[in-house]
């Protein structure tokens, strides 16, 4: 038997990066995945890519802004797949030419990711759990970051927003344990995909990867099998956690890639 038989999942923002290699994995393990995305037809391409001719993957167009797009989005789950099981709260980001510091951060931008990530979670997770309590139990899982870990220079209503879901995780997970319901974060590291690609130079990324324990920048599939492992009952333990997968960035002292550097200078050392 697959990892996820039986599993009726919904993943936003699956028609690209870390959502669609979840989505892949997830069909692989026999799960049925709902591919909801911005995009329609990239998420009706990715949908008939993965696992079109079974019906195991439907691509369909949500918005997540859009309260109704989402309730629309529960819908069709529930008439395709019979329920949801899992809810991936995925997409999420914020544009990082209005995210500034505090006191050039464009307030329009501020409201705009609250609502993308954080608001999006709230009002999508409300549609799924009656679904999910009356199944007797679900998993929901949100993808967060690093970002909401711990202050940076730039971007504060990103990494406000996706604490915000860190928080709103322990509270999912508390409210709703009683009724089966699991709720966890992943905080992914760098990742390499199209929206680290478009918004980060080439240096940034290298010094991000300079910074990480691990000589590595994740790729999207590093975040998929987390994804996979809290989707399944594998997981069935585990509830109001921040799954942290970032090469080891946050594990570390914020001194220790300087200190590797002097090290491997001195005479006499490995590095
Ligand atoms: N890539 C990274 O390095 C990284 C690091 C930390 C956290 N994350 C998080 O991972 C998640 C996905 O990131 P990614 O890198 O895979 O992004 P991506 O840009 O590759 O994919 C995001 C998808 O979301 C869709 N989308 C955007 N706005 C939407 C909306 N309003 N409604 C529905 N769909 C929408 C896009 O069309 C796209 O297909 C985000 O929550 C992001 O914050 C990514």
């Amino acid at each position: 038997m697959k990892r996820l038989t039986d599993k009726r999942i919904v993943i936003t923002g699956a028609a690209s990066g870390i959502g669609r290699a979840a989505a892949a994995l997830m069909v692989a393990e026999g799960a049925r995945v709902l591919i909801a995305d911005l995009h329609e037809d990239a998420a009706a391409a990715a949908a008939a890519e993965l696992g079109g001719e079974d019906g195991q993957a439907v691509g369909i167009a949500v918005d997540v802004m859009d309260e109704s797009s989402v309730a629309a989005m529960i819908d069709r789950a529930v008439a395709e797949f019979g329920g949801v099981d899992v809810l991936c709260n995925h997409v999420g980001g914020s544009n990082p030419r209005e995210d500034l510091d505090l006191l050039r951060l464009d307030l329009d931008e501020w409201d705009r990711t609250m609502v993308l990530n954080a608001r999006s979670t709230v009002v999508a997770s409300r549609l799924a759990l009656p679904h999910m309590i009356s199944a007797g139990g679900g998993s929901i899982i949100n993808t967060v970051s690093v970002a909401g870990l711990a202050g940076d220079t730039l971007q504060c209503a990103y990494g406000a927003s996706k604490a915000a879901v860190i928080r709103l995780t322990q509270y999912i997970a508390t409210q709703y344990g009683r009724d089966g319901i699991r709720c966890n974060a992943i905080a992914p590291g760098a990742i390499m995909t199209p929206a680290l690609r478009d918004n980060l130079p080439e240096d940034v990324i290298a010094d991000i990867r300079h910074h990480n324990a691990l000589d590595l920048i994740g790729d999207p599939e590093d975040i998929g099998w987390a994804m996979v492992y809290l989707a399944s009952d594998e997981s069935r333990y585990m509830s109001g956690q921040t799954l942290v997968l970032d090469g080891g960035l946050t594990a570390q002292s914020p001194i220790a890639a300087s200190r590797r550097a002097l090290l491997a200078d001195e005479p006499g050392s490995a590095g």
